[in-house]
């Protein structure tokens, strides 16, 4: 999809469509084998390095992993770490938590990891000075339009966290102060549902409105 150079008006058919996609967005970790084509993976890649970042910095750093030893050595480090946070639980959550599938790492055609180079020169520091932490608030803002504009093309997304964090560059061969953000799994879901899986699965329900917005 080109630019356009008039600006768009966004009308009511669009925001049902919007408020579609919001909806029926899902953290994916069923994958079919299906592969996702790159011209499509550009494209979105394209929109989430459009996204907002302080100073306009860009920090975003996305490694597309290709090479299936590194692949297994992380689907090892999840292992691990997955057995580990098994631990943190006792009785009825231990065996909810044991019996939840937290990744797409074996199924997923693509693996993406993705970190903030937060010594970016970029943006020359222009807004991060009180806050060093927004360089990756940024790059979880491309996340997520990265989410979206994968599931507007039918296309799911998990974002796996259970992962050494202090491995993960050397794992993927990068500098070492990138800061790992999160791994994303990317492929066409076995299943589309309005109903996230922790909800499904009875680990956690969503929360009503009036618990997250305060009045003052
Ligand atoms: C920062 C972050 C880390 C996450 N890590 C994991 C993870 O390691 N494994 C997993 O299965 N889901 C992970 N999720 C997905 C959440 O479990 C999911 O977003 C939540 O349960 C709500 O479901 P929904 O995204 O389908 O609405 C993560 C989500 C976020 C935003």
């Amino acid at each position: 999809m080109t630019n356009r150079s008039t600006p768009p008006t966004f009308d009511e058919n669009f925001r049902e469509h919007f408020h579609d996609l919001l909806v029926w967005r899902r953290d994916v970790r069923e994958f079919r084998p299906d592969p996702v084509k790159d011209d499509i993976l550009d494209g979105c890649l394209q929109l989430a390095c459009q996204g907002p970042s302080v100073g306009n910095s860009q920090p975003w750093r996305f490694v597309h992993i290709r090479d299936q030893d590194r692949l297994n050595k992380l689907a090892h480090y999840f292992k691990d770490e997955n057995q580990k946070a098994l631990s943190d639980y006792d009785g009825e959550d231990a065996a909810k938590y044991a019996r939840l599938k937290l990744s797409g790492l074996r199924e997923a055609p693509v693996q993406i990891s993705v970190f903030a180079d937060t010594n970016t020169t970029a943006g020359k520091g222009l807004g991060s000075r009180t806050m060093t932490e927004t360089k990756v608030y940024s790059v979880i803002s491309a996340i997520q339009i990265l989410w979206l504009s994968l599931r507007s093309h039918n296309i799911g997304l998990g974002w796996v966290s259970i992962l050494p964090p202090d491995k993960m560059a050397g794992l993927m061969d990068v500098d070492e102060n990138w800061v790992f953000v999160g791994h994303l799994c990317i492929g066409y879901p076995v299943e589309q549902t309005d109903i996230p899986d922790l909800v499904k699965k009875n680990w956690q329900k969503r929360l009503p409105m009036d618990r997250f917005l305060l009045q003052r």
